[in-house]
């Protein structure tokens, strides 16, 4: 439900500012004051995922997102009954700053309750409910469209109080965290939710006995090597992981990923196609591409690891940005071509399907799951705030750049999965089917100690070889 809240808020306004009775209770000045009602959603996410690192540490991560889900019931209520510009921007930054700390605290939370072999495919989920939430939002916007008067944008606006108060309910009968209750010296609860999260074969077969002592014997030999403090993320051992999570997730951001999501119909203007209509389905189209391709991504990323499908998305996306860029460039803006403008449809969903299996989740998975548990929600906390600060650069700069470099934009994009390819390929190494303790001490989990020598080709390609190696030389 997070992922939906997520996804549906920021897609809702897509449709509202469209509506004349939004357009005429709010009148806005210029180009300027439009954005910033956009945006300010995403400077409430910036501030909230900060803050997130946090409130998860102190306060724990089920309190968190249950504080998060709260939030946002009165951030969406007074999204819904605004009056003036003043209390709509309030409310978006309010309703924002929910959904920071959700983004943040979801993943995090459910990293730490999932087993090991599944942890990639649940974290995953988080990304199908975004997909979910910015689907729905286009449709329901799409519904009250042709509703008379301020009901048509309050109705959208006003749904998703009530997904975020079943959150809010829901969240109160879900266990803590183990990880964090083991780190709070909250042993017993931290063993009884363990086993609450377990079944019967795992708890019969001391599955879950040996993973509460993993998790106590990290927590121990954690408290003799880092302070936890912020800047243990910088630290020799550490900020590698940290400049892989920081620009995995700039990196989902500059795929240009949200200039299909927020700009869809006017990239298909400038790819010739005349018609609001069809744009407006096709629109709709990448939102269902973008569903319905997340699924071989959460098949996939426990099967095949992470590293794949990172290195085949960028491949694809490059592709589809190159093709996308040269064919406006070559045939654009007169199109005499018929043809063309639906080469850039079908590369616009090429592109949109490459990223929903791939950056798509795994920008949320993979920081989830590489730091240690003393500093993970500060750490967290950080990249996901880095990807919201690159979100709300690239929706600012998008229309500026269509206008002033035109196809151009789509090779930057395109230049971009590249860097992207040859960056993983040498620098991320793989986490598929490793407890979190495991991943940790992959990377050399000795904070303040040596950082671990660049991965040669066969432990990036050898679990087993990864792991025997690093542990010799912690
Ligand atoms: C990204 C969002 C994007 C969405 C599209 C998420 O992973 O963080 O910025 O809009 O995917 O599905």
């Amino acid at each position: 439900i997070g992922g939906v809240l997520f996804g549906y808020d920021s897609g809702v306004i897509n449709g509202v500012l469209a509506m004349t009775p939004f357009q005429q209770t709010f009148q806005w000045k210029n180009s300027a004051m439009k954005g910033f009602i956009v945006s300010s959603l995403q400077l409430g996410c910036f501030l909230g995922s900060l803050g997130a690192g946090y409130f998860c540490e102190k306060f724990g991560r089920k309190r968190s997102v249950l504080g998060g889900a709260s939030l946002f019931v009165i951030g969406g209520a007074l999204q819904a009954s605004a009056h003036g510009i003043p209390q709509l921007i309030v409310s978006r930054i309010i309703a924002g700053f929910a959904v920071g700390i959700l983004s943040m605290g979801v993943p995090l939370y459910l990293s730490e309750v999932a087993p090991a072999k599944i942890r990639g495919t649940l974290v995953s989920m988080q990304q199908l409910a975004i997909t979910l939430g910015i689907l729905i939002a286009f449709w329901i916007d799409y519904g009250t469209l042709n509703i008379s008067g301020n009901n048509s944008w309050r109705v959208p606006f006003g749904i998703q109080v009530g997904i975020a108060g079943i959150m809010a309910i829901g969240m109160i009968f879900l266990p803590e965290s183990p990880r964090w209750l083991m780190d709070n010296n909250l042993e017993e609860r931290a063993e009884a939710n363990i086993n609450r999260l377990r079944n019967e074969r795992a708890i019969a077969s001391g599955e879950t006995a040996a993973e509460v002592s993993e998790i106590r014997e990290s927590i121990a030999f954690e408290c003799e090597v880092g302070s936890g403090k912020w800047s243990e993320l910088f630290v020799n051992g550490m900020w590698r992981r940290t400049l892989i999570g920081v620009l995995i997730q700039i990196f989902q951001q500059l795929t240009g990923i949200n200039a299909v999501m927020y700009y869809a119909s006017s990239i298909l203007a400038q790819a010739g196609f005349d018609s609001q209509s069809t744009a407006l389905l096709a629109t709709a189209g990448s939102g269902i591409v973008n569903v319905v391709f997340t699924f071989p991504g959460l098949y996939f990323i426990d099967r095949a690891g992470r590293r794949p499908l990172l290195l085949s998305g960028a491949a694809i996306m490059t592709v589809g940005m190159v093709i996308l860029g040269v064919l406006i460039a070559v045939y654009g803006p007169e199109f005499s071509n018929t043809a063309a403008p639906y080469g850039c449809l079908v590369m616009m969903y090429i592109f949109t399907a490459g990223f929903a299996f791939s950056w798509g989740p795994i920008g949320w998975v993979y920081p989830s799951e590489i730091y240690p548990l003393r500093i993970r929600s500060k750490a967290i906390a950080l990249t996901t705030a880095s990807n919201w600060l690159f979100n709300f650069a690239v929706s600012q700069l998008v229309p500026v750049l269509m206008e002033a470099i035109d196809w151009g934009l789509y090779i930057i994009f395109a230049a971009f999965g590249l860097i992207m390819l040859i960056w993983v390929y040498f620098y991320v190494p793989e986490t598929k089917g490793k407890t979190l303790e495991e991943i940790d001490l992959m990377f050399g989990s000795r904070a303040g100690g040596r950082a671990p020598a660049p991965l040669s080709s066969t432990e990036k390609t050898n679990d087993t070889a990864v792991i025997g190696v690093v542990q010799e030389k912690v």
